[in-house]
């Protein structure tokens, strides 16, 4: 199964790259990502809750898409993140049917940036045991695997607030504001919460 779907990969990026030869103007292979793509979540374009940017100059369309209330298709290159170790990001058109394009990241972020610890398209569990497709499948079709909180997606464990404060401390950014004594006891139950046995 696994090969197979490596294998049909291999196919669609050998087939992707001998079109984008033809015509040059197009790139049609997958984007080019690495640990350096991710930096600080909040130099990111803040939309309702979570953070929207773009790897092909294209933010304009991006957010177009991400401020609508009726959904809508993201364009390729969108980059889509609501804490600091998990994204989203979507390839060009027939580059992964089954997740509409989107591939998921799970990241380590530390003062030195972020390191890619997983990535893919249906297969991708994160630290918690989730499956990040599992998950984001159920959104309705119109929302393009985007969950907020009113898409139809299982629910995180995470509110409005905590949501906020792993934003507000991403460990990436360099002008991260001190907590208040308030904020810093949230973490704390936060971390404890979410702990590894
Ligand atoms: C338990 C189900 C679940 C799992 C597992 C899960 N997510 Fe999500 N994800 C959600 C929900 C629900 C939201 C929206 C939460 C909100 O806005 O309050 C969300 C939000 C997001 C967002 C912001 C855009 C959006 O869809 O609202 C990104 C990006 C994201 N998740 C990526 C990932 C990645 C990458 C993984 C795996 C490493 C993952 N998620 C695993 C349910 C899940």
């Amino acid at each position: 199964m696994r090969i197979t779907r490596l294998l049909i990969a291999g196919l669609l990026i050998v087939s992707a790259t001998a079109h984008a030869d033809s015509t040059s103007t197009q790139a049609t292979a997958g984007l080019d990502i690495n640990d350096k793509t991710f930096s600080c979540i909040r130099d990111m374009t803040k939309v309702r809750g979570f953070y929207v940017g773009s790897l092909t100059d294209n933010l304009e369309q991006t957010l177009a898409v991400a401020n609508t209330s009726d959904g809508g298709t993201y364009p390729a290159g969108s980059v889509v993140q609501l804490v600091p170790g998990e994204v989203m990001v979507k390839h060009p058109e027939g580059f992964s049917t089954a997740t509409n394009d989107w591939e998921f990241f799970e990241l380590d972020v530390s003062p030195a940036g972020s390191k890619i610890r997983k990535r893919g398209f249906v297969d991708v569990v994160n630290r918690f045991g989730g499956n990040c497709f599992g998950c984001h499948i159920k959104a309705k079709p119109q929302f393009d695997l985007v969950c907020e909180s009113t898409h139809g997606c299982d629910p995180i464990p995470l509110g409005k607030d905590m949501l906020a404060l792993l934003q507000k401390t991403d460990p990436r950014c360099e002008n991260n504001e001190a907590l208040t004594a308030e904020e810093l006891q949230k973490l704390k139950m936060l971390q404890q919460a979410f702990a590894k046995p």
